[in-house]
C-alpha cells in the first residue's frame, strides 16, 4: 500500500518522500511531533493538539512551519488523498538540515515539516476488549517529558522489555511513583470509585486525551484526584487504565504479574471510553 505523504510543502507517494541525512531530527532528535486520531474521517481534539504543538515548539525555540489553519488544511488533504476513515495522522517538525553541529543553525534555516497517515480498521481493538498487561520499568527518560519530542528510544526499549516478558506495555516508575506508560497517561480507580492520575508537571506528557477524559469524568459526576500513585496502590486498585490518541481509553488488567481488581476490564474504564468517543466525535473536525 502506498500512501501519499506530506513533506515540506509537497504531497508525494511515500516512496518518493525525502529528507536530508543532515536533518537535525535524525542527528539530534531535534524535533517535536503530534499524533491526531481519526474516527469516521473526523480529526479528534485537533485544537488541543495544535495548542500542545505550539507549546512544544516554543519550549525548544523551534520555528513554526505553518499556521494552525494551514496545518488543518494539510490534515484534511491527507485524509482525502488517502481515503482515511480510521487511524491517525502523524506530524513532525524538525530544526531542519545543517552540517552536524551541537550549535543550532543560523536563523532562517527552514524547519522540516512532515505528515503521514496510519490506517486502522476501526475504533475497537483486542487491547480495549481484553485489557493490557503491563510491567514496570524505571523511568530513565530526560526531565522535560512535557515537551513532545521525538526522543522515543527509552520508551521503545521499555515497550520491548514488556514484549520480552510476554506482556503488552510498560509503566514507568520514578521515586516510587508511576509517571506514565510508554506512550500513554496512566490512571487507577480506587475502592471509593475515585479516578487517580498524576498531576501535570515536567514529569509527564500533558495528554490531550487526558484533558478530555478529566473533563468527561467530571461531567459524569466521577471524582478525580490528581496525585501520584505507587505500583502497590495500582496493583490493589479496583481498576486501572491508560489514555492516548492511539488507545483512547484502554483498561489495564495486570501489573507485574498481579491482576488489577478481578483481572478483567472494569466498568469505569469502559464508561469513560464511551464518554470520550462520543464527545470526541461530536466535537471532531
Ligand atoms: N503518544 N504520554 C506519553 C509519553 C505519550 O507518548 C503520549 C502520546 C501520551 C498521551 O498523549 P495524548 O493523549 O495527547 O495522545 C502520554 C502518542 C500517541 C504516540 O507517541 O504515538
Amino acid at each position: 500500500m502506498s500512501r501519499i505523504v506530506y513533506v515540506n510543502g509537497a504531497y508525494v507517494p511515500e516512496e518518493e518522500a525525502k529528507l536530508s541525512i543532515f536533518d537535525r531530527g535524525l542527528l539530534f532528535a531535534d524535533a517535536v511531533y503530534e499524533v491526531t486520531a481519526v474516527i469516521e474521517r473526523k480529526l479528534l481534539d485537533f485544537p488541543g493538539h495544535m495548542a500542545r504543538l505550539r507549546r512544544s515548539l516554543a519550549e525548544l525555540r523551534l520555528p513554526s512551519p505553518a499556521t494552525d489553519e494551514e496545518i488543518l488544511a494539510i490534515h484534511r488533504e491527507l485524509l482525502q488523498r488517502n481515503a482515511l476513515t480510521f487511524g491517525h495522522i502523524y506530524l513532525m517538525v524538525t530544526r531542519g538540515a545543517a552540517d552536524r553541529d551541537f550549535v543550532w543553525p543560523k536563523d532562517g534555516t527552514p524547519p522540516s515539516f512532515i505528515l503521514f497517515t496510519q490506517a486502522r480498521d476501526g475504533v475497537e481493538s483486542r487491547e480495549a476488549r481484553e485489557g493490557l498487561r503491563v510491567v514496570s520499568v524505571p523511568d530513565l527518560r530526560w526531565a522535560r517529558r512535557d515537551i513532545k519530542t521525538v526522543q522515543l528510544l527509552y520508551p521503545s526499549l521499555a515497550k520491548m522489555e514488556a514484549k520480552r516478558q510476554g506482556k503488552d506495555d510498560a509503566w514507568m516508575v520514578e521515586d516510587g511513583f508511576v509517571t506514565e506508560g510508554t506512550s500513554n497517561n496512566a490512571y487507577i480507580v480506587t475502592e471509593s470509585e475515585r479516578i487517580v492520575t498524576r498531576a501535570l508537571s515536567n514529569a509527564i506528557l500533558h495528554g490531550i486525551t487526558r484533558a478530555a477524559i478529566l473533563r468527561g469524568a467530571a461531567e459524569a459526576g466521577l471524582e478525580v484526584e490528581e496525585r501520584p500513585f505507587t505500583l502497590a496502590e495500582a496493583q490493589g486498585a479496583r481498576e486501572a487504565f491508560v489514555t492516548s490518541a492511539g488507545a483512547f481509553v484502554t483498561p489495564v488488567v495486570e501489573i507485574d504479574g498481579l491482576p488489577v481488581g478481578d483481572g478483567a476490564p472494569g466498568p469505569i474504564a469502559r464508561r469513560l471510553r464511551a464518554i470520550y468517543l462520543d464527545e470526541a466525535l461530536r466535537t471532531g473536525l
